[in-house]
């Protein structure tokens, strides 16, 4: 079959005497177009008929795979325990996450100091978990339960307290014993806290 490649399309009249050749298409180049052409369709066919997928229940197997190879941790589900090494991580996630506004020491700044007695959300392990998970957004304290583990969170409060600890010069057992919440001196200190008493309820503490 030959192919006229002669044909002009006669508008040199109209475009300052160009002339535009009216060339049939190479047939390797028309060859690729009708192959996606039908290529497309069966992959339409394929796709939403025979294979029934959607992008929906892709999204779905993923997550559900997802769900799997890296299950929720629940907080409730990891115990807290005042452990050598539960500090020692908790170091690491407070220097990484915390030392900003709590102090490269732990001294304050935007956030509260950790090194006196002065616990406006409680002193007890659970209600330091409680802090850290739920934040005091309105106080500039985020949530920290969307961003951390349930581990971290719980090294987190192991270094926190501590740390507290050894700045108040408490044995550390008493910190553990204390997460019952049972101990009459923790609610003195919540509410000594708030009007500044915090140095005079330094003894209180330990009991
Ligand atoms: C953006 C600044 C900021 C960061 C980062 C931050 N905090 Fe805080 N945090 C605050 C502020 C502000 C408060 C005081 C909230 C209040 O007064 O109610 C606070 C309060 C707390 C309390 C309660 C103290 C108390 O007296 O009861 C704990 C515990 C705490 N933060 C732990 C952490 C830990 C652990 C991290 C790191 C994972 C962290 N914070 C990161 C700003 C921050």
């Amino acid at each position: 079959m030959s192919k006229d490649t002669n044909r002009l399309m006669g508008h040199a009249d109209e475009a300052d005497g160009i002339e535009e050749y009216d060339n049939p298409l190479p047939d390797w180049w028309l060859g690729l177009f009708w192959i996606c052409v039908l290529w497309a369709i069966g992959y339409t066919v394929h796709y939403h008929f025979i294979g029934d997928r959607s992008q929906e229940g892709e999204f779905q197997a993923e997550m559900a795979a997802a769900a799997v190879r890296w299950p929720v941790q629940d907080a409730a589900d990891v115990a807290f325990a005042m452990t050598p090494e539960a500090i020692a991580g908790g170091e690491t996630v407070y220097a990484t996450y915390c030392f900003v506004c709590h102090g490269q020491n732990l001294e304050g700044g935007i956030g509260q100091s950790f090194l006196d007695d002065v616990w406006v959300h409680g002193s007890s392990p659970e209600e330091v978990i409680h802090t850290i998970t739920d934040g005091v957004p309105e106080k500039g304290m985020a949530p920290w339960g969307s961003i951390l583990s349930a581990e971290q969170i719980n090294h987190a409060a192991a270094y926190v307290l501590a740390k507290n600890a050894e700045a108040l010069g408490i044995p550390l057992d008493q910190i553990t014993q204390g997460s019952g919440g049972e101990e009459g001196s923790e609610g003195d200190h919540e509410e000594g806290s708030e009007e500044g008493h915090g140095e005079e309820g330094g003894g209180e503490h330990g009991g």
